[in-house]
Parts: C-alpha cells; sequence; structure tokens
C-alpha cells in the first residue's frame, strides 16, 4: 500500500469505527483486504482503496470496516469477571431490584456472542432464583459478520473448548456434524443490534450492567472517554460497567470509578 493509501485508509478506518491503525499495522491491514479485494472482483489493494475515495458504495464500505475488526472472543473469557456476576453483581441486583423485578444488561462489543450467551447461561443457572422476574440481555456490534455468527449461535469445536465448562456445553449445546449449536433457549434470551459505539445509542434505553470489553483498546484516549461518558448516562446511580483486563478508566474519565476490590467492575463516581 502507498503512504498517502495508508494514510486516505487509516483515516477513514478511524471516522468510521475509532479504531486506530498504526504504522505497524500495514501487514494486518493487506492481510485482511485481500479477501475484501476478491470479493469485489477488485484484482489489487491500491484498486480497493482508489474505489473507497470514489463514490459512496455502501456495502464496500461496510464490509472493509467490519474487516478491520477483531472479534476475538470466548465464553467466560477470562473467568474471574463472570464468576463475579454470579456471586456479587447480580445478588445485588436481586436485592437492589426487588421492588420492580426488572433489569436489563448491555454487551456493548457483542463480537460473536459467547459474551451476551455466557450471561444468558449464568442466568438461567440461577433459574430458581428469578421467577416472577423480567430481563433482558442486549448485544450490540459492528460487525454484521460477527452478529450473525452469534444470532446462529454456532461455534467451532475449538471454541466451545475455550473457556466452557464440560456440563454447560452439555446442557447448553447440540453437536451438530464438527460444531455446537448454542440451545434455542439460551439463544431467544439475547437480542442482537448493529451498533456503532462512535453513534448515538441512546435508543437502547437504560442498562443495570453494561459488558464494554475487549473494545476499548482499539481507540484512542477521547473516543474512550466519549463512549464511556455516554454509557454513564445509561446506567442508574447503582449501576455497574465491567472492561477487560487491559483496559481502565482511569485517566479516561471521571464519570467511573473502579469498585473497590473487584477488579475489571467500575462504577458511577456519585456526584460526577
Ligand atoms: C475483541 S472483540 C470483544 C468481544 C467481547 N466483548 C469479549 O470481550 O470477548 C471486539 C469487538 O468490538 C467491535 N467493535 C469495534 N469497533 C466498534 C465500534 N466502533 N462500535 C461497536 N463495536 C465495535 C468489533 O467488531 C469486535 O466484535
Amino acid at each position: 500500500m502507498k503512504p498517502d493509501d495508508f494514510a486516505f485508509f487509516t483515516k477513514y478506518i478511524y471516522d468510521q469505527s475509532g479504531i486506530v491503525l498504526g504504522a505497524d499495522k500495514m501487514y494486518l491491514i493487506e492481510s485482511r483486504l485481500a479477501p475484501v479485494a476478491r470479493k469485489f472482483n477488485l484484482a489489487t489493494i491500491d484498486l480497493l482503496v482508489a474505489q473507497l475515495r470514489g463514490p459512496r458504495d455502501a456495502n464496500l464500505q461496510r464490509e472493509v470496516v467490519d474487516a478491520m475488526t477483531t472479534n476475538e472472543s470466548f465464553f467466560f473469557r477470562d473467568g474471574k469477571p463472570f464468576d463475579q456476576f454470579k456471586s456479587l453483581v447480580l445478588p445485588q441486583l436481586l436485592a437492589n431490584r426487588a421492588a420492580k423485578k426488572t433489569f436489563r444488561i448491555w454487551c456493548a462489543a457483542a463480537s460473536t456472542g459467547q459474551e451476551p450467551y455466557t450471561i444468558a447461561m449464568i442466568l438461567k443457572e440461577a433459574a430458581t432464583q428469578l421467577i416472577g422476574w423480567r430481563y433482558e440481555i442486549v448485544g450490540t456490534d459492528l460487525s454484521s459478520e460477527a452478529l450473525d455468527r452469534a444470532r446462529n449461535g454456532v461455534y467451532t469445536q475449538f471454541e466451545v473448548q475455550r473457556g466452557l465448562p464440560i456440563q454447560l456445553l452439555v446442557k447448553y449445546f447440540k453437536q451438530q456434524g464438527d460444531k455446537w449449536q448454542i440451545a434455542p433457549e439460551i439463544r431467544a434470551m439475547v437480542q442482537y443490534k448493529n451498533y456503532n459505539l462512535l453513534h448515538d445509542f441512546g435508543a437502547l434505553g437504560g442498562f443495570d450492567v453494561v459488558f464494554c470489553r475487549n473494545v476499548l483498546i482499539y481507540f484512542d484516549q477521547k473516543t474512550k472517554g466519549n463512549i464511556l461518558e455516554r454509557i454513564a448516562k445509561l446506567m442508574p446511580p447503582d449501576g455497574l460497567l465491567y472492561l477487560g483486563g487491559a483496559e481502565t478508566v482511569l485517566g479516561v474519565t471521571e464519570k467511573f470509578q473502579p469498585m473497590p476490590n473487584q477488579r475489571g467492575i467500575y462504577q458511577l463516581t456519585p456526584g460526577k
């Protein structure tokens, strides 16, 4: 890719998705764009970039941005956050929402579905405590391709072996050839929507718990702060935010503060 095309392309991806691509990402960009170029019958990546510079082609734009997203995810990712969800966050929700018996959870970078389905399985396992409750799990992502996979709920052997306890695999998945499909009752617990975190997401409504894990790492400080501040607006005063292990609110926004002794969980800062 020519230096001028690289500069255009990285700005284009930043404007469309917030994803920052440094000079060291040239190889990544080229390897991810090659299949898109082939799909659109463009002989080279230079031609693909030329096409992007030209009149708007919504399909090409969507696929190019999609190709630059990293959709890596796995069930019960990092373990501990979901132990905390089961032993601390859920009991707190059940106590604090006992009058209304309702709560909403948002996975703001749901990718291929492992995170929202992990939460759904935990809630299913806690079904006896949730009798008479209404709750929703909403999963959003920028990548339509990842969301299609999430909606299908079909995973490879490798994917179900990463973090998913065997008893949950047996209980909630059905083998289909060499793949595994998650049970319809778990799939039905999650609503998926295509949402770009750069754009207004207020229409999604309020959320008691937000999982925004392993996506802020791709953004610069300004974008991180802006997204977190808009997430804060969707939460009640006792709302909780989950970030990924390599992410923090410190130095990014004062709207949230770490929950004492609970790594990865953040609460709203009173008065901010
Ligand atoms: C590494 S995955 C994280 C999946 C999951 N949260 C986890 O922790 O396993 C990052 C996801 O962020 C999504 N993403 C990147 N930029 C985004 C944006 N501007 N708006 C919404 N989603 C975005 C990507 O499509 C990708 O699926």
